[in-house]
């Protein structure tokens, strides 16, 4: 009987990290949701059922990944890991205190390093790794200028690390999701405006769903992308065609209300 594939989904209490660890639970893959809300995926783990697990990771901690990555390594070989973990502030670059500027960075960029790190240490010969970056590391957003540049750090991050592990047949990729309804964008949709912008400026006429981003997490993760490496992927609905909507300027209005 041949094993079941192996992933771990770092993230995956959450919106586009829920999606991903779903869409791998039923492609076979036997899933550890991995989040620093251990509680979120312990229920996330629980809904999928057996054999999946969850996990306590925190990204901006060394020690905390190393440790998540010797269980993976203890348990079997690793096929597939997605980072997930993520998160922005907004407001402009002259207001803003630098250790909220650091904040992101940490989690969207040296954290993605840490995680890639130990996963290029652990993944099997032809294992995957999945970043998700956005569509603001190539998109400029005006009150966004941690989340943008760590983005972008990262999606450069994915191409070079694309390089080293190619030799060992690893496949490193990220994906630049537009505007997606998740928690992590509340927020940001209730504020009157920012939805409307964003869909006026794609060529599809919607924003996204975490299953958008899922499906190209299964197929990065698959062996259909065995050619596919150091590529980021603009999931948008064509929003990377037109511009990004002023965020400052919607929240301005509101504020002035
Ligand atoms: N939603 C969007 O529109 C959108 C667009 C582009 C890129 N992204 C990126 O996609 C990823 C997922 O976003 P989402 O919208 O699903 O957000 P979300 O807030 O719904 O989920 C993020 C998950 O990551 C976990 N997490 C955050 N920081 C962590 C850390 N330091 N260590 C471990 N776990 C951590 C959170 O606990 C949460 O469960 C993020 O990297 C985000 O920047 C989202």
């Amino acid at each position: 009987m041949s094993q079941a594939r192996t992933a771990v989904v770092i993230g995956a209490a959450s919106g586009i990290g829920w999606a991903g660890a779903r869409t791998l639970a039923a492609d076979g893959y036997r899933v550890t949701l991995a989040d620093r809300n251990v509680d979120g995926a312990r229920e996330r783990a629980a809904e999928l059922g057996e054999p999946h697990t969850a996990a306590h990771v925190e990204v901006t901690d060394e020690a905390s990944v190393q440790r998540l990555f010797d269980d993976l390594a203890a348990a079997g070989p690793l096929d597939a890991v997605v980072n997930c973990a993520g998160f922005s502030n907004v407001g402009p670059i002259t207001d803003m205190p630098v250790e909220e500027f650091r904040a992101v960075v940490d989690v969207c960029l040296t954290g993605a390093f840490i995680v890639t790190k130990y996963a290029g240490r652990t993944l099997r010969e032809g294992g995957a790794l999945v970043s998700i970056s956005s569509l603001n590391g190539r998109q400029p957003a005006a009150g966004m200028s941690a989340y943008c540049a760590a983005k972008a750090g990262l999606s450069m991050l994915t191409q070079v690390a694309a390089l080293e592990l190619g030799p060992r047949r690893i496949r490193v990729n990220a994906i630049a999701p537009g505007f997606v309804h998740t928690p992590l964008t509340a927020p940001a949709a209730a504020v009157p405006g920012v939805v409307e912008d964003y869909v006026d400026n794609t060529a599809l006429g919607r924003a996204g769903t975490p299953e958008d981003i899922a499906a190209a997490v299964r197929y990065l993760c698959s062996p259909e992308a065995s050619w596919v490496t150091g590529s980021v992927f603009d999931i948008n609905g064509g929003a990377h065609l037109k511009k990004y909507p002023d965020i400052m300027f919607h929240v301005n209005n509101l504020v002035q209300q």
